[in-house]
């Protein structure tokens, strides 16, 4: 049986219209703006992760995916991994299909090498990203490419609607270059995969579930606003430091998963007292049904049971 939900209380109402006004400008409008500031969107939900063991024995802490939080429609799953030991690691992810969806790698920190049965090959590294398309089916492996040292990152699975669960599998190997850096001033620094902040691009465009996906770095007391689509739904993940949701009295600690409410334009975020480091995610929501088995994500069980058969005898490795 599943836990009740892990869930924080928070405050919101008139002391959060208070503490807007006392607000610094938002940095989007330059400094020394006095333009006022819309209430962002508060926090639904609080949700910490799960220990557990993926591919051949990483050790990872699942946040999404797990059984108080089996999906945040349109993300299937987010995985912490973070070790300095390589028995956590260096087992990795040897070769295994997925079908039915989009697997997207951001690594702090280690070098993961892919593979995959298109004869794709890439290096992910530290500051890097990977988008895989998985589509109608793409068997691949990620193995670590270092045997001591720091391996940190996450794994973030995003769902494919009905219509593009059989399209053709993709792959995107993004170096730390390929991804937009940018920088609000006063130190706030944005690396974006995808998605549109302040008229920039990341290089992940064209999606069916109009993703932002960033990490975002603010100092002590450092004030962003990121404009999300109204229609998304957002999470962000704390790996550093803590975050205040700004003229609101929440906020998040480091390893804390916070669910944006489904409603508003903009998420404002302020540093906490020793600074902050994240991953903010935004998506629309399918609202479709989900069948998951392992690495297949579809809408029916029959879609799943020709998956296994389509793995089994071959076939989805030749689509
Ligand atoms: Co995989």
């Amino acid at each position: 049986m599943d836990k009740p939900i892990e869930r924080r209380e928070f405050l919101a109402g008139a002391a959060a219209t208070v503490a807007v006004a006392a607000c610094a400008p938002s940095v989007s409008g330059g400094g020394g703006s006095t333009k006022p500031q819309a209430l962002g969107r508060g926090i639904a939900d609080v949700f910490t992760g799960m220990p557990t063991t993926d591919g051949a024995g990483v050790s990872l802490t699942r946040v999404i995916g797990q059984p108080r939080l089996r999906n945040l429609d349109p993300f299937l799953m987010l995985d912490r991994f973070h070790s300095d030991d390589p028995n956590a690691y260096i087992a990795g992810f040897p070769d295994h299909p997925h079908r039915g969806f989009e697997t997207v790698t951001i690594m702090l920190d280690g070098r993961m090498r892919h593979r995959d049965h298109k004869g794709n090959s890439g290096l992910i590294l530290g500051g890097g990203s990977q988008w895989m398309t998985a589509g109608r089916g793409i068997v691949h492996s990620e193995m670590p490419e270092q045997e001591g040292g720091l391996m940190s990152g996450f794994q973030l699975w995003i769902n494919l609607p009905a219509r593009e669960k059989m399209r053709a599998p993709e792959y995107q190997d993004l170096q730390p270059d390929a991804l937009t850096d940018l920088s609000f001033g006063r130190g706030i620094n944005a690396r974006l995969i995808a998605g549109t902040v302040d008229n920039e691009r990341g290089p992940v465009r064209d999606r069916v579930t109009h993703p932002l996906l960033m990490t975002l770095k603010l100092p002590a007391n450092a004030h962003v606003e990121i404009p999300v689509d109204r229609d998304n739904r957002a999470f962000a993940f704390v790996y550093q430091g803590d975050v205040q949701i700004d003229g609101r009295s929440q906020s998040l600690r480091s390893n804390e998963l916070g669910v944006f409410e489904d409603k508003g334009s903009t998420i404002a975020l302020r540093g906490g007292e020793h600074g902050a480091a994240l991953v903010l995610a935004a998506a629309t929501p399918l609202r479709e049904p989900i069948v998951q088995y392992g690495p297949f994500v579809m809408n029916t069980e029959e879609e799943i049971r020709q998956a296994y058969i389509d793995y089994r005898n071959g076939s989805l490795a030749k689509m």
